[in-house]
C-alpha cells in the first residue's frame, strides 16, 4: 500500500519524507489556499517544491469546469514537473478533459468521488488514479470505507488499471481498514501521518528494555 500525504505544507512533507515511507502528495485548492496564506508563496512555487522533495506523484487541482479549460490549466500545471498529476472533478466536463489529458500521457487523479458508478467513470477514461472521499461520506452518516470494499471488488472484476486513493482519511482506523481492503494507496492529512508509528506498548517496551539494561552496563564493561 502507497502512503501520500495529504497537504501542501512544505514543512510537514519536509518531516515526512524524512521518515523514508512517503510515496506521494495529493493537494487541493484549500490546502494550497492554506499554504500560500502560510508562506506567501506562489502555488507554482510550492507544488514544484514539493515535486523536488517527494519525487512520486504529486496531485495538482485545475479550478476550471470546463473540459477545455480544465484541459488547459492541466496541461500548464502538468509542465511544472513530470511528478504532477492533474486533479480533475468528476463531472461531465472532468470526464472528456481526462480523457485528453490521458491521451497526452499526462498523469491524471479523478477527485470528489462520493460512489461507484463514478469510480468505473474515472477508470473507463483511463485515469490513473481516482480519490473516493471516505470521511465526507462518514460525515454524512453513509460507510465510507463500504465504498473502498466495493471499488476494490469491480475493478478486480474488470481489471481496471486505475489506482485507488482512499481520500479524505480522518484517523488510522480509516487506514486500517484501507489496508485490508487492498486499496492501493491512503492519501492522509500529517496528523493522521504521525498517529500511525504510535503505540503505548512500543513506548512502554523501549523503557523497560533500557531501564534491563542500565542494571547490568557497568558488569560489561
Ligand atoms: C483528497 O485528495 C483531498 O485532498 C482530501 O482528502 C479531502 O479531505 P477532507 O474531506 O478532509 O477535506
Amino acid at each position: 500500500m502507497k502512503i501520500f500525504l495529504d497537504t501542501a505544507n512544505l514543512e510537514e512533507i519536509k518531516t515526512a519524507c524524512e521518515w523514508g515511507v512517503v510515496d506521494g502528495v495529493t493537494t487541493n485548492p484549500t490546502l494550497l489556499a492554506r499554504e500560500i496564506e502560510r508562506t506567501g508563496k506562489k502555488p507554482k512555487d510550492i507544488l514544484v517544491e514539493i515535486c523536488e522533495m517527494v519525487k512520486g506523484p504529486v496531485s495538482a487541482e485545475v479550478t476550471a469546469l470546463d473540459a477545455e479549460g480544465i484541459y488547459k490549466e492541466g496541461k500548464e500545471l502538468a509542465s511544472l514537473s513530470p511528478y504532477i498529476a492533474i486533479k480533475v472533478p468528476m463531472t461531465v466536463e472532468g470526464l472528456k478533459a481526462t480523457r485528453k489529458l490521458r491521451e497526452e500521457g499526462i498523469m491524471t487523479n479523478m477527485t470528489l468521488v462520493f460512489s461507484l458508478n463514478q469510480a468505473v467513470l474515472a477508470a473507463k477514461v483511463g485515469s490513473n488514479f481516482v480519490s473516493p472521499f471516505i470521511g465526507r461520506l462518514d460525515d454524512i452518516g453513509h460507510r465510507g470505507m463500504d465504498l473502498i470494499r466495493d471499488i476494490m471488488q469491480v475493478y478486480e472484476n474488470y481489471g481496471f488499471g486505475t489506482e485507488v486513493i482512499v481520500a479524505s482519511v480522518r484517523h488510522p482506523e480509516h487506514v486500517y481498514q484501507a489496508a485490508l481492503y487492498g486499496a492501493d494507496i491512503v492519501t492522509m492529512p500529517f496528523r493522521v501521518f504521525e498517529k500511525l508509528v504510535q503505540h503505548k506498548l512500543t513506548d512502554v517496551g523501549i523503557e523497560r528494555f533500557l531501564s534491563d539494561w542500565e542494571r547490568v552496563k557497568d558488569k560489561i564493561k
